[in-house]
């Protein structure tokens, strides 16, 4: 336990010194709950973008001004709100002029830990990912990221802090300066401290209950979960960072495999963005990780999500398809079909067979998926609703 306690102040003071002169945690929120980070690793903050205060408050501004949009309705905040912790509880975004995208909005709570950026992987960073969604015809809808920069111009506000924070002129500001900004915003939306850190990390046993406690042993065994949605022995993500085809979507496109895949690779040759492409049209989207490396063992295979705070982000999936947390046990019990006895698709990965457990067992996982809510977004009234 001394030991355990050891390595968490030391990573404390290592997120601390990533960091920098700032530490994240002061901000956006006067953060009350200092064990916040409690089953998470420290957050990797990438050399050619530190954090400030002066930044983070810029990026926080970008992240929810709807005047970055076509129509000026849409902002970061508006598919990411943090009353839903961090997500739309759509099955699939809408953006500008009420366009529905292809998939569902994933939570950037965390999502500074992600080795890849968005639900097939397509960006690296969150500087990366900032810059699609501004110029996405079905998002904030805008043609080019010179837009971007022309509004952000016509305030002098704004340019006073880029000019701060980046030693810029307005001549010199770039859509690069705008996603630094967003991303180390981004990157103060961390949360971890759930039951199951206090019992895991702090080696709380009353943390979690005893269905929950059920739920994990099922998690880590029988069940298979952790396989994929891991678990360090110092902290906890719940991602493998890899991807996988668990079923979702690709039965709608099976038959459609041969063409669709031919005209993606073509229209990708013309030019073609990705990010357009599959958040675009419904078919184009299931093809999943191909999308990104033309692989065709990848066709349907999706990033794993962290569960973190899982509770609170349904719809599930990456297009929506799964209401309820119980729906996700029944396709993981079915061995990746929603119905016992359908046939699975062709790419199905090798983690993915019958679990054949119980009623009861089911209902202990989902308890499980409930002790993964950080202290911070923990809210009674949800919680029960998600059950
Ligand atoms: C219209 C709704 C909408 C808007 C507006 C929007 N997003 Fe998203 N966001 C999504 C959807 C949907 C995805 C998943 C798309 C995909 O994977 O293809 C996503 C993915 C992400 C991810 C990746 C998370 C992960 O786990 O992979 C991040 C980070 C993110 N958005 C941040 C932003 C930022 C920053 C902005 C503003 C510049 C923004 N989003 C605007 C809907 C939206
Ligand atoms: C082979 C790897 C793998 C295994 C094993 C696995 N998962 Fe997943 N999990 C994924 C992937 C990939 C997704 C996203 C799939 C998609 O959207 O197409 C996912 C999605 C989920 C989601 C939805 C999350 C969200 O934000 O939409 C939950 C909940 C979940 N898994 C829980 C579990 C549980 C519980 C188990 C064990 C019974 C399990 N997983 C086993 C890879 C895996």
């Amino acid at each position: 336990m001394r030991f355990l306690l050891l390595t968490l102040a030391l990573s404390a003071l290592f997120a601390y010194q990533q960091v920098g002169a700032e530490p994240a945690a002061v901000y956006p929120h006067s953060d009350s709950d200092e064990n916040n980070s409690v089953g998470l690793p420290p957050v990797p903050i990438p050399a050619n973008n530190p954090q400030t205060t002066a930044k983070i408050g810029l990026g926080d501004k970008l992240f929810h001004d709807k005047r970055l949009s076509v129509d000026g309705t849409v902002s970061c905040a508006n598919c990411h709100d943090e009353k839903k912790a961090f997500t739309d509880g759509l099955s699939v975004s809408i953006g500008h002029h009420g366009l529905a995208g292809t998939r569902n909005a994933p939570t950037v709570l965390n999502a500074a830990f992600n080795r890849s950026q968005f639900w097939d992987g397509r960006e690296p960073d969150l500087e990366g990912q900032s810059k699609q969604p501004l110029i996405n015809p079905v998002e904030h809808g805008l043609t080019n990221h010179k837009q971007v920069l022309e509004i952000v111009r016509t305030d002098p506000d704004y340019l006073a802090t880029f000019q701060t924070v980046f030693e810029v002129s307005a001549k010199k500001l770039t859509i690069d300066h705008v996603a630094q900004a967003i991303a180390s915003f981004e990157r103060t939306l961390v949360a971890g401290n759930s039951s199951f850190d206090r019992y895991y990390f702090k080696g709380q046993t009353d943390a979690m209950s005893d269905a929950q406690v059920r739920g994990f042993q099922l998690f880590i065994g029988r069940g298979r979960c952790v396989s994929c949605h891991t678990i360090e022995q110092d902290h906890a993500l719940f991602t493998d960072s890899r991807f996988h085809n668990i079923g979702i979507g690709i039965n709608r496109i099976q038959q459609d495999i041969p063409r669709l895949t031919e005209a993606f690779l073509e229209a990708k040759n013309k030019g073609g963005q990705v990010d357009v492409l599959v958040l675009t049209d419904k078919k184009s989207s299931e093809l999943g990780r191909f999308a990104v490396t033309d692989e065709l063992s990848q066709i349907g295979a999706f990033k794993t999500p962290t569960l973190r705070n899982v509770e609170l982000t349904a719809p599930y999936m990456h297009d929506g398809s799964l209401k309820t947390l119980k729906e996700v046990m029944v396709h993981y019990n079915n061995g990746g079909v929603n119905n016992a006895g359908e046939p699975v698709n062709d790419f199905l990965s090798g983690g993915i067979r019958p679990l054949n457990l119980t009623e009861p067992q089911l209902d202990d996982l989902v308890a499980f998926m409930t002790a993964l809510t950080s202290s911070k977004y923990a809210n009674p009234t949800t919680a029960q609703a998600a059950n």
